[in-house]
């Protein structure tokens, strides 16, 4: 399948996996896809297992993420983690704005904003997540809800940063609950992404970003996903966990 953007496919292992598991598990990964180039893997474990998984990918073509960090550059902040922190293990992408951040951590726009801003000034490329809630979409509040999120999360941003930064959709509803959003549903939010960064910054800009989709992707609808012209790759919650459902995603997706 020829893409206009180059997919990205990102395991957000959220709190799970000890170091061994961890290991285990992109030791399976490296097996799997070691001759994947069409589509750039990502990894994002849990910060307790980011040096060991950093180790172990070092010859392969499995890149590393993070799930969150501190807009903070460093200083008396306890239990907080930077991105200078991150970048000692080559860490290249980070997850900011995760809905379980907003609602459990309650992450607004703006914090997330700076938190962008200090992962580019580190050279960490942001994941910004957006989505709305089942009870937002029932209210046909959806545009206005992403479009709200992409302005305040997004603020700050130079053309030249937001076109190195990811954007997820993630509608809530769709998150670890089986129920994906349908290819058709998924297209009409991420092209309306587009044309709020278009908007934002311009048509050249937005065009270049890419665009994923997270929410219940596994191997069977990962193809129908990827194929829409917008869906620029997913963003794995708990498909990701597991050697052979994750790899499956990847090689359906090309
Ligand atoms: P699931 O794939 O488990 O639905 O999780 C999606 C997600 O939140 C990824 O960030």
């Amino acid at each position: 399948m020829e893409k206009e953007r180059k997919l990205i496919i990102v395991g957000n292992w959220k709190m799970n996996k000890t170091v061994a598991e961890a290991l285990d598990l992109v030791q399976g990964l490296k097996r799997e896809l070691a001759a994947v180039k069409e589509v750039d893997v990502v990894v994002c474990p849990p910060v307790t297992a980011i040096a060991d998984v950093s180790k172990a990918i070092l010859d392969s073509n499995i890149r590393l993420g993070a799930q969150n960090m501190s807009e903070h550059n460093g200083g008396a902040f306890t239990g907080e983690i930077s991105a200078g922190m991150l970048k000692e293990f080559s860490v290249r992408y980070v997850i900011l704005g995760h809905s379980e951040r907003r609602q459990h951590q309650k992450e607004c726009d703006g914090l997330i904003a700076k938190k962008a801003l200090a992962a580019h000034a580190a050279s960490l490329r942001p994941i910004v997540c957006v989505g709305e809630t089942l009870a937002e979409r029932e209210a046909d509040q959806t545009k206005e809800v992403v479009g709200k999120q992409l302005e305040g999360s997004l603020a700050g941003l130079t053309k030249d940063q937001m076109v190195e930064t990811v954007v997820a959709y993630e509608p809530v509803w769709a998150i670890g609950t089986g129920r994906n959003a349908s290819a058709d549903q998924a297209q009409t939010v991420h092209a309306f992404i587009r044309q709020v960064l278009a908007s934002l910054f311009n048509e050249a800009v937005a065009k270049r970003v890419r665009i994923q989709y997270g929410g219940s992707v596994k191997s069977a609808n990962a193809r129908e996903l990827m194929s829409q012209s917008d869906v620029d790759g997913a963003l794995v919650g708990g498909a990701s966990l597991e050697v052979r459902s994750f790899s499956d995603i990847i090689k359906n997706s090309i």
